[in-house]
């Protein structure tokens, strides 16, 4: 709900409130909900900003970086009107929010100059967040140049404070980090043309009221900046980079930022249980969206680039007899690619391959009782490709230098519309022929080289996003029944813009269940369990070279969307057995799994997840005991979102033993991890890591 009060705008949540006064551009409080009795006498002339004031002495990092026509930099931006609606603008070319959702639109404008800054701030009532965004129109007479447009600004009080960001590298993508703030600036970014494994575009920033979320729907070069300054306040910002950043405005053009999201809440497990219910609610789109996902078995890490027909079918039915619903042939199957070295780009049937084409192959997976699903990278150029050969200006590169090349590639130019075309093109073609149900859309290596012909430097970051969001949007409109999941060497582009588009995202290419831990627990913060890709592989891991029972993956991986990616075909009677039994059980309870609230399990020595239905009448918790010691005690846990007034029964899985216990025990107890170590503890253990699964169930008291 929005309303105004006089000089002020309150925008409210079901749990929070933002009040806003404008005419000063002050954001006056924002926290958990309260009435608005003594705001006026008591909150405003804080000098909390919206909107920086650097010519009145505001020298803390600012929102808006521009130069004027005349080559000055001076701008002060005065409220000009607000105004509520129904309906949310678009932002032209960009992802956004969707749903039902009030909207406050301010109009600031900057009096010599007649620059205008809008800011919109959209309501989502139930999931207590607020979707920001900005927009600078030129509404001079002369061109302007934007150096930088944040799309949320927020001043809080400065009280000790901590910035948690989600951090990594490939293979150990979002590990939680907590750094400090004390004096000075904190900043998280990307610079790479993507949102990175390096630093996810999600922050939060604890201070000693709560917990401020924020998040961006934007694919490329980020920043989240942290300045605590000498005015006794925090300023955050979140946004676009302005890495390189400088956007030319003639008269009445105007520039939108990406829309950036903020939730407040009183602890992480409330910060996250929110921001789950916005990406499920009001970010992923489309049939997928409230669609039980299928259990997928890839090729990847089963056969690399080495296969042909025979063994794809092979490994498919094996698939199909372990209960799987659909395989998806991943790299190497076109062009002439057996290696990373060529045809990215000549997405056409490696017939050798694949035996005959794709069409073939796919049919013939259909015909096992498989839907089948393809990886493609339509963003990259191999110079070893028919597609360099006859078009060397579509890749990224700089005239007159030797390109850097990533796993042998380059990036193609996305900012160009012939490019944008043939992308859409090619790929719609592979849709069309396969009759894929499933895309893996893949992005292997970060930009370098940014150029494109006729596309100013400073604009080129952002003009290959705005390129890379019509090719997906009109890919995914054109197959609206395809599951589509993005990958980015792992989880290199795990963001709120792509999941506008893809319903899960691949999280990460290290497989290995104790490395995953850390890895998906970071990413849960603030992304939902079906939104993540999590996959069983081989026995022995292939990044860590650790043994990983079926049994720890499996666990792990009923975290995220199952999968399994190994060479299924080359497993024992036994082995598949084993897998056939864990999908059968993860399909009666994948409703729960896969849409359940999921809450973050920590404890010394162990940790994992609970994953509670909405009803909280059912849960499925997984433990991690990480360290094990001889003579001490066994770890404990309290398991989180059940009914504190029911009483479960309690099992753990592959075992008959139940005890039943309260609701409140379960959750205050600090319970012994009963049941870790006993029973064939070695099909549980995985690189010194033992997992358990727990199947709680509500029972008549
Ligand atoms: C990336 C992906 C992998 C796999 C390979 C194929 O590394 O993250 O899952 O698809 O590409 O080349």
């Amino acid at each position: 709900m929005i309303r105004r009060k006089g000089q002020f705008y309150i925008l409210e949540t079901e749990h929070t409130t933002l009040i806003l006064k404008p005419e000063t551009a002050e954001c006056v409080y924002y926290g958990r909900k309260i009435r608005f009795c003594g705001i006026a006498e008591l909150l405003a002339g804080s000098e909390r900003r919206i909107v920086s004031q650097p010519w009145r002495g505001d020298f803390t990092e600012q929102n808006v970086l521009l130069y004027n026509a005349d080559g000055g930099f001076t701008y002060d931006f005065v409220y000009s009107k607000g105004k509520i609606s129904a309906e949310k603008p678009e932002i032209a070319g960009l992802p956004s929010s969707y749903g039902e959702g009030k909207t406050l639109e301010l109009k600031f404008v900057d009096g010599p100059t007649k620059v205008c800054l809008y800011q919109y701030y959209t309501v989502y009532e139930n999931s207590d967040v607020i979707a920001v965004s900005a927009q600078l129109v030129n509404q001079s007479k002369k061109e302007i140049r934007l150096r930088r447009l944040m799309s949320i600004q927020l001043d809080l009080p400065r009280e000790e404070a901590e910035v948690i960001s989600f951090r990594g590298v490939w293979g150990r993508e979002r590990h939680r980090t907590v750094q400090p703030i004390t004096k000075g600036i904190y900043i998280c970014d990307s610079k790479k043309g993507m949102s990175s494994h390096e630093c996810n575009p999600f922050v939060i920033l604890k201070n000693g009221t709560g917990l401020y979320g924020f998040n961006l729907l934007y694919s490329g070069n980020h920043a989240e900046i942290f300045e605590s300054d000498e005015r006794g306040r925090i300023r955050a910002l979140t946004g676009m980079s302005d890495y390189m950043f400088e956007w030319k405005l003639a008269p009445t053009e105007s520039f939108c930022a990406p829309e950036a999201v903020l939730c407040y809440a009183e602890s992480e497990d409330e910060l996250s249980e929110r921001m789950h219910a916005f990406v499920r609610e009001h970010i992923v789109r489309g049939k997928w969206k409230n669609r039980e996902r299928p259990v997928l078995v890839n090729n990847w890490e089963g056969t690399y680039f080495n296969f042909d027909e025979k063994k794809i079918l092979s490994i498919a039915a094996a698939a199909k007899e372990v209960g799987a619903e659909l395989f998806v042939l991943d790299d190497g199957w076109f062009g002439k690619r057996n290696d990373d070295r060529s045809s990215l780009g000549d997405w056409y049937d490696n017939v050798e391959k694949t035996g005959g084409g794709l069409a073939s192959l796919a049919g013939k997976i259909r015909d096992l009782g498989l839907a089948f699903g393809i990886w493609v990278e339509p963003e990259m150029i191999s110079e070893d490709s028919d597609l360099y050969r006859s078009h060397p200006n579509f890749a990224m590169k700089i005239p007159g230098r030797e390109p850097w090349r990533i796993r042998n590639q380059l990036v193609l130019n996305l900012a160009d519309e012939r490019v944008q075309n043939y992308v859409v093109r090619a790929i719609g073609d592979v849709l069309s022929r396969s009759g894929a149900a499933y895309v893996k859309w893949d992005f292997n290596r970060h930009f370098t080289d940014c150029f494109g012909k006729g596309i100013v430097g400073g604009e080129y970051f952002h003009r290959y996003l705005l390129g890379y969001y019509k090719v997906v949007s009109k890919l995914t409109k054109k197959f609206p029944s395809v599951l589509f999941e993005g990958c980015a060497s792992g989880g290199g582009r795990f963001d709120l813009g792509n999941l506008c588009y893809f319903q899960q995202y691949w999280t990460s290419d290290d497989t290995d269940a104790r490395e995953r831990l850390a890895i998906q627990a970071g990413t849960a913060c603030g992304y939902p369990q079906n939104t993540m890709g999590a996959h069983v592989s081989a026995q022995v891991n292939h990044q860590t070279g650790r043994r990983n029972s079926f049994a720890a993956q499996f666990n792990v991986a009923c975290g995220g969307v199952l999968g399994y990616e190994l060479d299924l075909s080359a497993l024992t009677e036994t082995e598949r057995a084993v897998i056939k039994e864990q999908i059968a059980f993860y399909k009666d309870k994948r409703k729960l799994l896969q849409f359940g609230k999921q809450f973050r399990l920590q404890a010394p020595r162990a940790e994992g997840f609970i994953t509670v239905s909405a009803d909280q009448s059912e849960a499925i918790a997984v433990v991690n005991v990480t360290e094990t010691h001889p003579n001490e005690p066994l770890p404990f846990i309290r398991f989180k979102g059940l009914n504190e007034s029911a009483v479960y029964s309690v099992s753990v899985r592959g075992r008959t033993e139940t005890v039943l216990a309260g609701g409140d025990v379960l959750m205050r107890g600090a319970i012994p991890l009963f049941g870790v170590f006993d029973t064939e503890p070695v099909q549980r253990e995985c690189g010194g890591l033992f997992s358990s699964m727990y199947i709680l169930k509500k029972v008549k008291a």
